[in-house]
């Protein structure tokens, strides 16, 4: 499986599909191409990976609509992309990384899913560059891609232009305090890590040897301050507060009753004021305001 997907990424590469990468000003590193081979094991295909997608499910279905044109944003391995397309939704799904969108490409070649996915090897530095085909229905942003972003402020203005007014954006970024995260590395006197998420500048990740991704925290209040010019809060929830992160997988395995447990109460948990900020990730929706021009 590796081996074809690694065959996949080449033939994206040399059929020039990262082309408008190439001729890009902006330099744009793909730090993920590092490991698109091994995300969805790692992450997506984890218990906690699989609960917690659930859960983003449960807005994208309750938001989105069959007929819809949706865009996605840092779509990754192509999950949540085909996922929509089997409710009849139209997707544009792009992402920095060439390897992860050859394993997305990869995903759709051999599913049984006939509705259109389109997917690019786009930054979202450069999102803009989608304008011509917008405006889209919905924008979807799913497990802390647009933490990646060193410039939201840019992000927010481009995507309001994209998306028509009245529309949703389902933005799910990592929480600011895990609270899993605290105290798993506060029982290891891991001080640094288990309070990294306040760092103001942000924090580099290393996802594989010498490729790093420099990852920031914002919290709800100050995304929806950001995002105010051009987008109304309508909700947040949490999603990960009693599911742990991924990288606790083997917490669940030990314990599984653990983790059927914890599924099962997280959407409460999600939805509740105070619970719902203790959370591994947060998902926000936006609705494009009527008003405000981009
Ligand atoms: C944690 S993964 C999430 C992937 C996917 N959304 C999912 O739910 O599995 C973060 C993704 O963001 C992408 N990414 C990071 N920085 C980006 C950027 N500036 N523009 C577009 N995609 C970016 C990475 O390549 C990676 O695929």
């Amino acid at each position: 499986m590796e081996a074809r997907q690694g065959a996949a990424i080449k033939s994206l590469r040399t059929r020039g599909a990262v082309s408008e990468l190439l001729e890009s000003s902006i330099p744009v590193a793909a730090p993920f191409d590092a490991i698109a081979t091994t995300y969805d094991d790692a992450f997506s295909n984890s218990s906690t990976g699989r609960v917690q997608r659930r859960l983003v499910w449960i807005e994208t279905d309750r938001i989105f609509r069959a007929g819809q044109r949706i865009l996605e944003i840092n779509c990754g391995t192509g999950i949540d992309a085909l996922h929509l397309a089997s409710r009849g939704i139209e997707v544009i799904a792009c992402d920095s990384a060439p390897g992860m969108i050859a394993v997305a490409q990869h995903r759709l070649k051999t599913s049984p899913i006939r509705t259109a996915v389109d997917f690019r090897c786009l930054p979202t530095e450069q999102i803009a560059l989608l304008e011509k085909g917008g405006p889209y229905d919905g924008i979807l942003s799913n497990f802390a891609g647009l933490n990646c972003l060193s410039d939201l402020n840019s992000a927010a203005r481009d995507l309001a232009r994209l998306l028509r007014p009245g529309g949703k954006a389902i933005l799910c970024f990592f929480g600011r305090l895990c609270l899993w995260e605290i105290c798993s590395y506060l029982a290891g006197r891991d001080f640094r890590k288990a309070f990294r998420r306040f760092h103001r500048k942000g924090v580099v990740a290393t996802l594989a040897p010498g490729s790093t991704v420099v990852v920031h925290y914002p919290s709800v209040p100050s995304l929806r301050r950001l995002f105010s010019p051009h987008f109304r809060l309508e909700s947040w929830r949490g999603v990960g507060i009693a599911v742990p992160p991924s990288y606790l997988e083997g917490l669940t395995v030990r314990f599984p009753g653990l983790l059927e447990l914890a599924a099962k109460i997280d959407p409460w948990l999600g939805r509740c004021p105070g619970f719902r900020a203790l959370a591994d990730h947060v998902v926000l929706i936006f609705e494009r305001s009527t008003l405000s021009n981009s």
